[in-house]
């Protein structure tokens, strides 16, 4: 095991650290004090790599506490309620998760998030530099990871297309990115009464409208009407959508299940999961490509029909080996002078969504601005495919916005703009952007 690298860490990275160390709660990590004050799903995934760094053993309880939330079916919430909070709407009694017979003890969301588990264990293994002693701990989680993945493909998967859908915005990640708003055009929505917190704690500018929380509730609503059952959800959920980060991210998970379980000898699953895994790659080229705007877009499935809007989930598949070397290199002119970036670069990479378009709003939530989670998944997948100017580039990007600012939840990417700004958007000390800048500035890549 690498020693513990606290000591040898720039002033930036122990910010960083002191982000997470402060928003540590007893077995796992908040996103952000107040604005979300449990522990989320793919924020945890995150938060971990960056514990891996100083303490893995932080690192290890944070998987174990997400994986105390996974439901006997295998699939694992986007929220797990450890603790009481009344910062944050909707919480446990809203999604009342305990209507589904496969909920756990726990209290939990009954809607998902990015799956990005599988390559978190990985980059934890890598991290501690293939340690002897993260075996045992690979060992014990492994199987519940698997599960996860066995719940996607045979309940998420209808037609059996090796593509899972997610039934609720807040499953993307993206919450409120533009793509929706098609989704929203086509259902009609009751006025509920909202309890809002999050507009009392920031800039209301920067958050989802009523009217779209509306829509989300809505969801929520007619989920718990069918107790959570997968069957019902996909047959009548008026979301059902094939995501490209989503499935990335499962692509990603499924080949470092591979690898972590050829070295653990779990030979059953590593070829169930080759299988699911090849049918998944070639479903995404075929599928999700858009070769008109040259990116990975989205499937409406309820309406069957492409959306075909280009946002920073549109290059994750790079990040997952998913294009041929000939499309990455297509992809890769969004950020040389292409919409991204700006023909004279005036925008730092990555915005989420894409800034030519009549859509974009650079200050609200996933509309525009820049995440840093996105920006990592896209920095590694340049990595991945020797892209070393534009990796760099988006490395540069992402750190400079930290470094200015802070560890904000997202920033804005024109350049211009950014003279007049003295704050980042969204909450602040946000735990994946601290986690994330531990990793970028220890830099185990191979650049
Ligand atoms: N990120 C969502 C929110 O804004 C919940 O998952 O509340």
């Amino acid at each position: 095991m690498r020693n513990n690298l606290v000591s040898s860490m720039s002033v930036l990275a122990q910010k960083a650290l002191q982000v997470l160390q402060n928003n540590w709660k007893e077995g796992f990590t908040i996103p952000c004090e107040g604005l979300y004050p449990f522990q989320w799903n793919w924020d945890s995934g995150f938060i971990a790599i960056g514990w891996a760094h100083s303490d893995m053993d932080r690192a290890k309880e944070e998987v174990r506490s997400l994986l105390k939330g996974q439901w006997k079916n295998g699939f694992l919430p986007h929220i797990v309620f450890h603790n009481d909070s009344d910062t944050y709407f909707p919480g446990p009694e809203v999604h009342a998760a305990y209507v589904s017979d496969q909920s756990p003890e726990m209290k939990t969301s009954g809607i998902t998030q990015p799956p990005v588990l599988g390559f978190v264990l990985e980059e934890m293994y890598h991290i501690s530099g293939g340690d002897e002693s993260m075996i045992p701990f690979l060992s014990e989680v492994y199987d519940r990871v698997f599960k996860n993945h066995e719940y996607f493909y045979s309940l998420r998967d209808p037609f059996q297309e090796g593509l899972v859908y997610i039934c609720h915005n807040w499953e993307a990640g993206t919450d409120n990115t533009p793509v929706w708003d098609f989704i929203w055009e086509t259902f009609e929505v009751p006025d509920y009464d909202l309890d809002r917190r999050d507009t009392k704690l920031i800039d209301a500018s920067h958050r989802p409208t009523n009217k779209e929380y509306q829509y989300y509730i809505h969801l929520i609503e007619l989920f718990k009407e069918w107790k959570y059952d997968d069957k019902l959800i996909a047959q009548h959920s008026p979301f059902l959508v094939q995501d490209p980060l989503f499935n990335s991210m499962l692509i990603a998970s499924n080949q470092s299940l591979i690898k972590i379980g050829e070295r653990l000898g779990r030979f059953e699953m590593v070829a169930r999961l080759k299988q699911w895994n090849a049918k998944a790659v070639g479903a995404m080229n075929n599928k999700l490509y858009d070769s008109k705007q040259k990116g990975y877009v989205y499937y409406d499935l309820r309406n069957q029909r492409k959306l075909s809007y280009l946002s920073s989930s549109s290059f994750t598949p790079l990040f997952a080996g998913i294009p041929s070397a000939d499309r990455a290199l297509e992809i890769v002119r969004h950020f040389q002078g292409g919409s991204f970036s700006g023909a004279n670069s005036e925008n730092f990479l990555c915005a989420s969504f894409d800034p030519s378009s009549a859509y974009f709003n650079s200050q609200k939530y996933w509309r525009g601005p820049i995440w840093i989670n996105l920006n990592w998944l896209i920095y590694k997948g340049l990595v991945k495919y020797n892209f070393k100017n534009e990796a760099e580039q988006i490395k540069k990007d992402t750190l400079y916005l930290i470094e200015k600012y802070g560890f904000y939840e997202y920033f804005e990417p024109s350049k211009e703009k950014n003279k007049a700004l003295d704050k980042g958007y969204g909450g602040n000390n946000f735990s994946w952007s601290a986690a994330l800048t531990i990793d970028l500035l220890t830099n185990t890549d191979t650049l």
